[in-house]
């Protein structure tokens, strides 16, 4: 069976990081943009070393048919960007998210129900330098997979063979999760205090909030069923924090842009399961409301 071509929507650092991987391990990859199609040259730096791909390009409305989609978009474009391509997929294409928060492989799945709709999660760090310019700061693991899914499709071997660290997690919903529960503490008060993570444990008012989220948060974790991300949400956050204390976290870095920030996709989505629940949450719902008032 021919290998899949992949195509790339959303050519950020993350989407080129992975686009130059999947290229570089002898998978095909065409990047789709907005723009016209041609070539682009992806400079990728590690550790001290650069290396070149160039890849093909497309936009979002040629022609040419698309079996294999990896979407890395920020969160609140992937509805629209892939109802751009859709007229394009394939009627049983494979998309992968690989995008922040949670609540759009069921989005997505309710809108184009032939699609087989998968979900990704990685700690890999990389930013921009320019366009062309990814600059991979941190190697970390990639989890894969689909909700009741227990066996990897075809597909994944290209993702082993060119990502490392990256494996196949039948519990993909509980791995999203406890990702978004520690996004649900640094992300908005870093974005609301203006601070870099590392503050939020050096200042006792933002240790004090960090806490009180935590609190809400293992609440409506143990209510949904995610019992780990409950009983580790504390050290979890404070790890993160200690590892990435010098960084400017996502959701501070739009507002400073003055983009749209992903809370829907991480506190809103909170707010939905603990809705569910019968759960107030009152510090995540007012937190949510602060980002909605600064951010777009
Ligand atoms: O969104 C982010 O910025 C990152 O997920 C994290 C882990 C909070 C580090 O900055």
């Amino acid at each position: 069976m021919a290998e899949a071509h992949w195509h790339v929507l959303g050519a950020g650092a993350i989407g080129c990081l992975f686009a130059a991987a999947l290229a570089r391990s002898g998978s095909g990859v065409t990047l789709v943009t907005r723009g016209h199609s041609g070539r682009r040259r992806l400079r990728i730096e590690d550790s001290g070393a650069t290396t070149e791909v160039e890849l093909p390009v497309c936009g979002l409305h040629d022609a040419g048919q698309i079996a294999t989609l990896l979407v890395t978009t920020k969160a609140y474009d992937v509805v629209d960007a892939v109802a751009a391509v859709a007229p394009r997929l394939a009627d049983d294409a494979n998309v992968l998210l690989l995008v922040n928060g949670m609540g759009l492989a069921q989005e997505l799945r309710s809108r184009h129900p032939r699609l087989q709709v998968y979900s990704g999660t990685t700690t890999q760090g990389a930013y921009r330098r320019d366009p062309t310019h990814i600059c991979h700061a941190g190697h970390g693991d990639t989890l894969i997979g689909r909700p009741g899914q227990a066996e990897p499709p075809p597909w994944f071997g290209q993702w082993v063979r060119a990502v490392p660290r990256c494996r196949w997690e039948s519990e993909i919903e509980a791995a999203l999760w406890s990702k978004l529960a520690v996004n649900c503490v640094i992300n908005p008060l870093t974005a609301l205090h203006g601070c870099r993570n590392g503050e939020l444990a050096l200042r006792a008012e933002l240790r004090a909030e960090v806490e009180a989220l935590c609190r809400e948060v293992t609440q409506v974790s143990y209510a949904a069923g995610y019992t780990q991300t409950a009983q580790t949400i504390g050290d979890s956050v404070a790890r993160v924090i200690a590892g990435t204390a010098d960084n400017r976290s996502s959701m501070l870095q739009d507002v400073s842009a003055g983009r749209p920030t992903e809370i829907d996709y991480i506190t809103g989505y909170l707010l939905r399961i603990a809705e569910e629940h019968g759960i107030p949450a009152q510090r995540n719902r007012a937190i949510f409301e602060e980002v909605k008032a600064i951010a777009h």
